[in-house]
This record gives C-alpha cells, sequence and structure tokens, in this order.
C-alpha cells in the first residue's frame, strides 16, 4: 500500500515561498549552505505570526504560566547534568563506497540507499554543536550552541518560582533558537540544524503527571486546529518504549500531514523529575518545592510541550496551499488563518491615475495603523489580486473613480472571491470585525474548518 502523503507537492512550496518572499536558501549567492534557510520579507510575518499567537495561547490568556528568554550559550554542565553529553546521540553509518552518512535508524537494510555500498558498523554521533568561549581553544574553554531551549528553563525554575510568586502547577515559556548537527537534514525547513523552538516546562506534583500530560496533549492539539489546520491532516501518536528521548517517561506527537507522510509537529512529554533530580545533583543547589498548604516537599515533574517553529510554518503553509479554477485562469492562493497572514490588507488603486494615488495612499496609512497593510500600484487590478492570494492577504480594498465621487471602496475576499462596497468612514471597523471571523455572508474558510 502507498505510505499517505499530503496532496501538495513540497516542490511547489519551495517555488513559492522562494517567488513570494517567504525563505530564501541561505547564503545563496555562495552557493547557498545545506539545510539552512532565511525567511524573507512576509516569512518573517508569518513566523511572527505563529510566535505571537502561541504566546497569546500559553502566556498571555494564562495565569499559570510565564515567559522567559534565557541564553544560548549555557555552562557546559548543565549539558553534563541533563544526559546530552552522553546521550543526545544518533547512530552514524557511512558508506564504504560512496562516503555518505546515514542515520542507521533511519535505514531499511544494511546497504547504502544511495549507491547500494557496503555501510561501516554504527558509532555515536554527538548531535550538539561544540564551541569554545574566549580565544583559547581547549577543552576547558569547550561550550555547546543549545539543542533545546528546555534547559533554560530548568535551571531557572527557582528564580522563576519565587520572583513571580508561583505555586504549582505553573509552567514557564521560552521561544528561541535550537542548533542540531543532524546527520539527515532535509525536507525544507522541517528538519534544519538551527530552529526555532516554542516549548513549555509545566511543573507539577507528582502523581497528577497522567492528567497533566493529558490536558497538555488536547490542549496542543487544538491550537493547530483553530489556527486553521485541517483535522484530518492532524493526528496524535504515542512513543513506544524504544523511541523515548532518555528524559521522557512517556511522549504523544502532534503529527501532521506533510508532503512526505506524517510527522512530528510537536512533542509533549512527561519528563518525570528527571530534569530538576539531575541539576540539583550536579549544581549542588536544592530544587525540591515546598508545599504549603499541605507542608509536603517534593520534586516536581514536568510536562513539556515542545513545538517547532519552522515545522509549523511549513505545516501552515502546506494546509492553506491550493490551486483552483478563478475566472478561467488557475489562481494559487494561500487560505491562511487571518491570524497567520503576513499581510492582512491590499490596498489597490485601480490604475496610477492622479487623482486615485493620493486617496488611496491616505486609506493606505490609515489603515497601517491597525494592520499589516501593503500598498500596490503595480501592474493590472487582476494580477494584484493574483499577487496577494499567493501570500495568503485576505482582504484587498480597491480604490475606483467611483470611490471619489461616492467614498465608497470595494473589498475584496480572499477566499470567497467576493466583492463587497462600504464606506470609507466604515473601512477600518469593518474590516477589524471580518478579520475576527464577523460580517461575512456566507462563513470564510478558516471558520468552517474550526467546526
Ligand atoms: N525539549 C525537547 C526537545 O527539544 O525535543
Amino acid at each position: 500500500m502507498a505510505e499517505e502523503t499530503s496532496k501538495v507537492a513540497m516542490e511547489k512550496i519551495v517555488s513559492l515561498c522562494k517567488r513570494r518572499g517567504f525563505i530564501f536558501p541561505s547564503s545563496e549567492i555562495y552557493g547557498g549552505l545545506s539545510s539552512c534557510w532565511d525567511y524573507g520579507p512576509v516569512g518573517v510575518e508569518l513566523k511572527r505570526n505563529i510566535k505571537d499567537n502561541w504566546w497569546r495561547a500559553v502566556v498571555q490568556e494564562r495565569d499559570d504560566v510565564v515567559g522567559i528568554e534565557s541564553s544560548i550559550l549555557m555552562n557546559p554542565q548543565v549539558w553534563v547534568a541533563s544526559g546530552h553529553v552522553d546521550s543526545f546521540t544518533d547512530p552514524l553509518v557511512e558508506c564504504k563506497v560512496c562516503h555518505l552518512r546515514w542515520r542507521a535508524t533511519e535505514l531499511n537494510s544494511n546497504k547504502c540507499p544511495e549507491c547500494s555500498g557496503e555501510l561501516t558498523e554504527p558509532r555515536l554521533f554527538n548531535l550538539m554543536f561544540k564551541t569554545f568561549m574566549g580565544p583559547v581553544e581547549e577543552e576547558s574553554s569547550v561550550t555547546y550552541l543549545r539543542p533545546e531551549t528546555a534547559q533554560g528553563m530548568f535551571v531557572n525554575f527557582d528564580n522563576v518560582l519565587g520572583a513571580s510568586r508561583r505555586k504549582l502547577p505553573f509552567g514557564i515559556a521560552q521561544i528561541g533558537k535550537a542548533f542540531r548537527n543532524e546527520i539527515t537534514p532535509g525536507n525544507f525547513v522541517f528538519r534544519t540544524r538551527e530552529f526555532e523552538q516554542m516549548e513549555i516546562e509545566y511543573f507539577v506534583k507528582p502523581g497528577t503527571d497522567d492528567y497533566w500530560l493529558d490536558y497538555w496533549v488536547k490542549e496542543r492539539f487544538n491550537w493547530y486546529i483553530n489556527l486553521g489546520i485541517r483535522k484530518e491532516n492532524l493526528r496524535l501518536r504515542q512513543h513506544g518504549k524504544d523511541e523515548r528521548a532518555h528524559y521522557a517517561e512517556d511522549c504523544y506527537d502532534v503529527e501532521y500531514l506533510f508532503p512526505m507522510g506524517w510527522a512530528e509537529l510537536e512533542g509533549i512529554a512527561n519528563r518525570g523529575d528527571f530534569d530538576l533530580v539531575q541539576h540539583a545533583k550536579h549544581s549542588g543547589k536544592s530544587l525540591i518545592y515546598f508545599d504549603e498548604e499541605t507542608g509536603e516537599r517534593f520534586v516536581p515533574y514536568i510536562i513539556e510541550p515542545s513545538a517547532g517553529v519552522d515545522r509549523s510554518a511549513l505545516a501552515f503553509l502546506i494546509d492553506a496551499y491550493d490551486e483552483e479554477m478563478a475566472e478561467g485562469e488557475l489562481r494559487t492562493v494561500l487560505h491562511l488563518h487571518p491570524a497567520l497572514a503576513p499581510i492582512k490588507v491590499a490596498v489597490l488603486p485601480l490604475s496610477r491615475n492622479e487623482k486615485l494615488v493620493p486617496l488611496a495612499k491616505q486609506i493606505y496609512t490609515h489603515l497601517r495603523r491597525s494592520f499589516m497593510t501593503q500598498y500596490d500600484d503595480a501592474q493590472s487590478i487582476g494580477r494584484r489580486y493574483r499577487r496577494q492570494d499567493e501570500i495568503g492577504t485576505p482582504f484587498c480594498v480597491t480604490i475606483d473613480f467611483e470611490s471619489l465621487e461616492d467614498n465608497q471602496v470595494t473589498i475584496r475576499e480572499r477566499d470567497s472571491m467576493a466583492q463587497i462596497r462600504v464606506p470609507i468612514s466604515e473601512l477600518d471597523k469593518i474590516l477589524q470585525a471580518k478579520l475576527k471571523g464577523e460580517a461575512f455572508d456566507t462563513q470564510p474558510l478558516w471558520a468552517v474548518r474550526q467546526k
């Protein structure tokens, strides 16, 4: 039976991303750098929107989670305590003929997938990027680029608890870059050596960990649905005992149906008391929690929802991508949820007429105070609509000659392509309502998908 894959080919997404300024190959004029990517003008907006919506859901709208931003470089003892120096490894095999390297766990046979050559015995390869602090490159100055943001939160457990006067259960959230020297990166921004994480470390009383694991699995699964990912393209998968990370007692993946098949979008792990016990042991500092209500002392368990910003961006792009016939032409459109759309409104004068342009610019200057707005007067109106469709702009505002007479403009909706005429004085208010999913004759696609 053929493996299940998404209906959209990755090449189409890569091509759109380059053409429209979502994602470019890194250092492209030098031939690029394997698996490194740069986010362009609309890509960076998409990423910011993903991060802002995550932060809003897990910090702003909750009273039990606070945020931090810890440094990427940490005391190297952190990585000894965390188990990463000893255990954060992949089994590496090399082809004796073509010398390509592979992750042994990804191979179906003991032959090289490229040339069928014989492979070496597996050796363990540590995925952490090693570097040196200061001018001397010696063992005592070794440090690492963090392979997860999580450790910055564990080592700050006591600081945050004291400063924010929290009681269990409570969580710390962080967004930041992490680095892994992957043997086989690939699939565009799905697996890269430098990537951005959105992680929560949620500290709970032992014995309540199963409840909270279940709670966070549901919470995080629904976050993707609420931002427009189709239910049929998401699933949950519990890790088998043999695939759990060295710290995990239990783990679920939220998986998305990518072009290469089902793959992890977010992992939600029960890390038990592993991390705090290890850090207490290695640092000599007590990380025991005192429960004032019961008088009990214990080391909290940790539930960790760990999501990738780049993977989420890729999934949102793939899920939103559509090609459809419109007015006798093939239109490529991103049906992105408006909360994620890089540009919310495009302002388009019908032509570069000397009376239309000043009015359009006036409207643009006003609207951009409220929304990420783009002004465009180059080429035909049809081509400009197509450009906005391709970057997922939910609304275009068109200023025509009648606007000069009746002070009204046209709002064109991306998904339905319906056009409505509204007074300029009401424009801001109507767009605000539509961006919230209100004031539609027929429900927009993102609202339908959430049902
Ligand atoms: N903190 C879990 C992970 O990075 O996979």
